[in-house]
This record gives C-alpha cells, structure tokens and sequence, in this order.
C-alpha cells in the first residue's frame, strides 16, 4: 500500500483528483468507481473545476458507484444518486446514462446485486475505485461483522453509521436502516484503489488498516491484500500511526 500523507483535507482532495485525473487522462473510456459521503466532497470539486479548465474529460468516461440507501428514490436529497448528480454529474460533460449506482428501490435486491456485479465485470471492471472509510473501518456500507459478503448486497446499517449519517438527515429515524452495497469481493477486483481519509475520526480505523492483520471486525484491513492502493490521508487521520 502507498501511503501519501498531505497537510490537510483541501490537499488530501487535490492530489486525491489528481490520481483519477492521471487514469481518465490516460484512458478517455476509463470505468471510474466513485463514492459518496463528506470526505471525497472537496475532490469532487477539484474533478468539476479540471472539467471546466478544459483539462479533463469525461465525455467517455462511465463511472460506478459503490452503494445506496434501500427505499430512498433517486429524487430523494439523501439519496447517493442526488448527491452524485448534485455534488459532480451535473457539473461536468459525463453522459448520465454512463452513471450508474445500484437500484436502492428493487423489488429483489439479491437479484440486483447480481445484475450490477455482472455489469461491472462485463464492462471489464473498474479501472480505479475510490473508496472512503467509517470511523469502524466500514468500506462502503461492509460493516464490522463476523463475515464479509463478497457481491453486491443488501445490508443492515450499525447503530455507529446510523448515527454517524444522522448529521444529513432532520432526524436519527429518518435514516434507513438498510442499504444495498457492492460487497468487498467485488471492490477488490478493481485494478487500483485509491482510499481518501480525513481527520482524527478516522485515525483509528486507519491505524487498523495499517496494522498487518486482516480481521473482519474492521473491513478496510481487507484491502491489504490489494496489490495496487494508494492511500491518501491528512496528518490527523495519520495520527495514530
Ligand atoms: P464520510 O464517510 O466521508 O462521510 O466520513 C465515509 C464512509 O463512511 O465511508
């Protein structure tokens, strides 16, 4: 794993754009894994700003994205694909019918998880997947548990996460108990990662990925079995190290 320290958030998302930058750059047609959440925010609109420089295009580009709540439509503002569309889609030249995120309102999600997991491997997999991390060490919605589930799954959230994504929601029971994520199986397949991490919420969690043990009680400790991660934190997430 390359770990990259940088000073602060607002570095750790310019050189966070960069790495997908350099991929799209040097494939036009690249499969680019994106996530949601606070973290990858700043980097989105570093993305928007290249965009708009004429330095990067996304014209080619398809992008998969790696989760979303059960029962929340994508009009709905908390839903992934409204912070997608908000936070980046809508400001750059990407072809919308080139995003894709799993379907939070199937009817079976067991079967879309299997559909969206064949999809991605028929597009030849992801070229880059970037990836935030819970303060439990969650990837996506892969929570802390006694197994990991490989494909694309339905999930129950933790009471942590719950509470953590309250702060997006009026109140804690709006939040949904249950979403549908791509499993860590598949997120490895990706040909490289690039993990985004700030703050000293995150230093625990981070000290466990680091840590050269692989348990399931923190799922990010999984990707040490990637042989292409890149690691890009701030000095507080870095702090426990
Ligand atoms: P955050 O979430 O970027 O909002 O901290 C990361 C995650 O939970 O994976």
């Amino acid at each position: 794993m390359k770990l990259i320290v940088t000073k602060d958030y607002e570095t750790m998302s310019v050189r966070a754009a960069e790495e997908i930058a350099k991929i799209i750059n040097n494939k036009p047609d690249a499969v680019v894994g994106l996530a949601t959440g606070s973290t990858p925010f700043e980097m989105y609109k570093e993305l928007i700003k290249m965009n708009k420089q004429g330095t990067l295009d996304f014209s080619k580009v398809t992008t998969i994205n790696l989760d979303e709540y059960i029962g929340l439509s994508p009009q709905h503002p908390q839903s992934y694909r409204f912070f997608m569309d908000e936070n980046l889609f809508d400001h750059i030249n990407i072809d919308k019918k080139n995003t894709f995120l799993p379907n939070g309102l199937a009817k079976n999600v067991d079967e879309e998880g299997k559909t969206y997991d064949n999809m991605i491997d028929s597009l030849g997999g992801t070229d880059i997947q970037l990836l935030g991390i819970g303060k439990n060490g969650h990837i996506a919605f892969n929570e802390p548990d006694e197994k990991l589930i490989a494909g694309t799954h339905m999930t129950k959230l933790t009471e942590s996460t719950i509470k953590a994504n309250a702060r997006f929601f009026n109140s804690i029971e709006e939040v949904p108990k249950t979403a549908v994520t791509m499993g860590l199986g598949q997120i490895m397949k990706a040909k490289k990662i690039l993990l985004i991490a700030s703050g000293i919420d995150k230093a625990e969690a981070i000290k466990g990925l680091m840590s050269g043990k692989i348990n399931t009680s923190n799922p990010s400790t999984m990707l040490q079995m990637h042989n292409d991660v890149i690691l890009i934190a701030d000095e507080d997430a870095v702090s426990l190290l």
